[in-house]
């Protein structure tokens, strides 16, 4: 079955699970991306600073969040279900892949990526590299990284809700401890790292 298919089950409220290939399943914490924003939330979001693009909005909560800030925000999300979603709470969104072409591109103050969304296309350098191309001059990626301890690197993962499972596809991710290599080699400075409550956040900006 199709990502979007199942993630869009799944956003709706039926169980779903995620595992790599020799993993045991573990649960998908929907949860923590379809109710609103909390303080941790808002500590992250104090780093995005003029027009933010929300890549993998989601279910939109911190779209939403950026919007009652007064930010220019736009959520960005392959998943049907995740757009509407969004814009159901009033946060204005758009259906698209993020390798494809978004508007602002080249323009954009803040790249936010929450969540575990470096993941994105399971190749973090390449999606970093990606994001660098939506930022106008002086511009900054703000991203969630792992704890220290934790990996930096890519996996097959599966998704299984209820009714249907995905194909494997792979997906991305980077512990605070790889995070300076990776930022070199995708011409990034890590300007700020913080620690809120075992959630860790980077920003990067860009190396002229
Ligand atoms: C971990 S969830 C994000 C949760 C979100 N930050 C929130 O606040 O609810 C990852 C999201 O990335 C989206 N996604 C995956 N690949 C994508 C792509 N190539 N372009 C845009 N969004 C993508 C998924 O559809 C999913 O909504």
């Amino acid at each position: 079955m199709p990502f979007d298919v199942v993630f869009a089950h799944a956003l709706r409220g039926e169980a779903c699970t995620v595992r790599t290939v020799e993993g045991a399943p573990v649960p998908l914490p929907v949860e923590d991306w379809t109710r609103g924003a909390d303080v941790v939330d808002r500590l992250f979001l104090r780093h995005c600073a003029g027009a933010t693009i929300d890549v993998g909005c989601g279910p939109g909560r911190l779209t939403e969040e950026l919007a009652l800030a007064g930010h220019v925000v736009l959520g960005v999300d392959v998943v049907h279900e995740a757009v509407t979603q969004t814009r159901h709470r009033g946060g204005p969104a758009l259906r698209r892949d993020v390798f494809d072409r978004v508007p602002g591109e080249g323009r954009w103050d803040t790249v936010l990526l929450a969540d575990g969304n470096v993941g994105i296309g399971g190749d973090p350098a390449a999606l970093l590299r990606r994001m660098r191309d939506l930022l106008g001059r002086g511009g900054r990626i703000v991203v969630e990284v792992e704890p220290p301890g934790r990996p930096t690197g890519s996996a097959d993962v599966q998704l299984t809700c209820e009714c249907a499972s995905t194909t494997y596809f792979a997906w991305g991710r980077v512990g605070v401890d790889g995070l300076s290599a990776l930022a070199d080699r995708t011409n990034l400075t890590v300007r700020a790292v913080d620690r809120y409550d075992g959630r860790w956040c980077a920003v990067l900006g860009v190396r002229r």
